[in-house]
């Protein structure tokens, strides 16, 4: 099955980001040179993904609309929907149960970082083949802040657990997920746990019991921020002012994202480069639609 619709979840409190996200969201935040949340967008635009929902705090919505309009300027559709309470990352999916439909879905967290060797492959790749459930679990030396995975030779979940105390596997489950048409009616099967939060993971558990949970081995050699922190946040910007520096190429760029996608043309991509009032970017854009054949 494909994956044909995303939910970029983006409502948290980001508390930890206080007081630089008292005002807004942390994913409306500069990561180097771009707002967080084009990074997870071009997430979703590298895995075919043209249908998207963002779900974001009433407080930010026009902000959202704002910096992204409905998508058409990159040839999605993009709408949003609020959370009012942050009762937890699978209740996305009850938020946004009309928007998925009976279809297949991504859900990316929105403050969400990935970069590597041929990741917008092997996640398009992903994409065009769900069957059940898929997780990206990327190495870490600190686990004890995430999902934590157990995972078989065949990239099987065989356990699943949430910031486990004791150490069971240096494999954490990155915030970015692929489900069948099931995840809408798990998720309204979930009770909330001892943080009072609908959980990813416990969603993801549901998938592992009927063994359908599948995992994509991100290593060494791929970035994943998890950009909750000021740290995080300083050190994915250095590593894109770095990496974009010397590839000359930029990281999480949208608008040559769905180029690149096929989403759009270049006399679209020339249309975006005069509404940005940024020279070098506007400039970047525009070699992007001369130089680059999707
Ligand atoms: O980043 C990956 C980790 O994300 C996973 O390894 C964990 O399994 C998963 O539970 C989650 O852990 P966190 O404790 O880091 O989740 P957090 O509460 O920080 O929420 C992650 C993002 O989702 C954050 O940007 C805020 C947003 N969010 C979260 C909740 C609970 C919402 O927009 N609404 C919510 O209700």
């Amino acid at each position: 099955m494909t994956i044909k619709k995303g939910i970029i979840l983006a409502a948290g409190k980001a508390t930890r980001l206080h007081p630089t996200s008292l005002a807004f969201g942390k994913q409306l935040m500069a990561v180097y040179d771009k707002p967080m949340i084009y990074y997870p967008l071009a997430t979703l635009m590298a895995a075919g993904i043209r249908d998207v929902l963002i779900i974001v705090t009433p407080r930010d919505r026009k902000l959202f609309e704002t910096l992204l309009g409905d998508g058409s300027q990159y040839g999605i559709n993009i709408s949003y929907e609020e959370q009012h309470k942050q009762d937890g990352i699978a209740g996305a999916f009850i938020i946004g149960e009309k928007f998925v439909g009976g279809d297949t879905v991504c859900l990316v967290l929105g403050d969400n970082f990935f970069h590597g060797p041929e990741f917008d492959s092997i996640i398009n790749l992903a994409a065009r083949s769900v069957d059940g459930a898929t997780i990206f679990c990327h190495h870490v030396a600190e686990p004890s802040a995430y999902g934590v995975a157990v995972l078989d030779g065949d990239n099987r979940v065989t356990q699943l657990v949430e910031k486990p105390k004791e150490l069971i596997s240096n494999w954490v489950a990155t915030g970015l997920y692929f489900y069948d048409n099931q995840a809408v009616n798990v998720a309204k099967t979930l009770k909330p746990s001892a943080r009072n939060e609908l959980e990813i993971t416990d969603l993801n558990i549901k998938y592992l019991e009927q063994g359908k949970l599948n995992a994509v081995r991100l290593d060494a050699s791929y970035r994943w921020f998890d950009l909750g922190t000021h740290q995080n946040i300083h050190d994915a910007a250095e590593f894109i002012r770095q990496n974009e520096a010397s590839t000359g190429r930029k990281i999480g760029c949208i608008d040559e994202a769905a180029y690149r996608a096929g989403f759009i043309d270049a006399a679209q991509v020339r249309a975006n480069a005069e509404k940005i009032g940024n020279p070098a970017y506007a400039n970047y854009l525009r070699k992007v639609a001369d130089t680059v054949t999707p």
